[in-house]
């Protein structure tokens, strides 16, 4: 909400410094706030950034999921990647799966129930001759 109250372009410090610093302090406000380890706060040189939307942060994160797996098993081998949501996460996921190159029968929709508080239990999760390249969790 800030950064768009400033309507300015914030790609970097270089086009927009007063925008750049404000995210690196409110992030350093979030990370102390979630407990997150030093090592996480741009005041110890990391840090994390501030996403315009929820499905920029949902694409930004696949793609680095499906990088980094990627860089570890080599890019031909994109069609072994899965992506598991829950049922009871927003289409978002499967948008964003779908946009990086993730094979559509490889997005999976764990089922979830009300008996069981919405939870997917790790047995669910088995990975056969494929790559869990991203589970995710939806709160809220
Ligand atoms: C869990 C979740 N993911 C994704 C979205 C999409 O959000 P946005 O329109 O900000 O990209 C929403 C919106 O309500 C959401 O609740």
């Amino acid at each position: 909400m800030l950064s768009t109250g400033f309507n300015v372009v914030g790609f970097n410090w270089m086009s927009s410094p007063a925008v750049t610093d404000l995210e690196s302090i409110v992030m350093d406000w979030l990370g102390k706030m979630l407990k997150l380890p030093k090592s996480f706060l741009f005041s110890r040189n990391s840090g994390g950034v501030l996403q315009g939307t929820t499905c920029e942060a949902i694409l930004c994160t696949l793609t680095v999921a499906r990088d980094r797996m990627l860089n570890r098993i080599g890019r031909e081998n994109i069609g072994k990647l899965v992506v598991y949501g829950s049922d009871q996460t927003h289409c978002a996921l499967q948008k964003a799966a779908h946009i990086v190159g993730i094979f559509p029968n490889n997005f999976r929709a764990v089922a979830t129930s009300k008996e069981f508080g919405f939870t997917s239990t790790q047995h669910t999760l088995e990975v056969h001759g494929y790559v869990l390249s991203l589970d995710t969790s939806s709160m809220g």
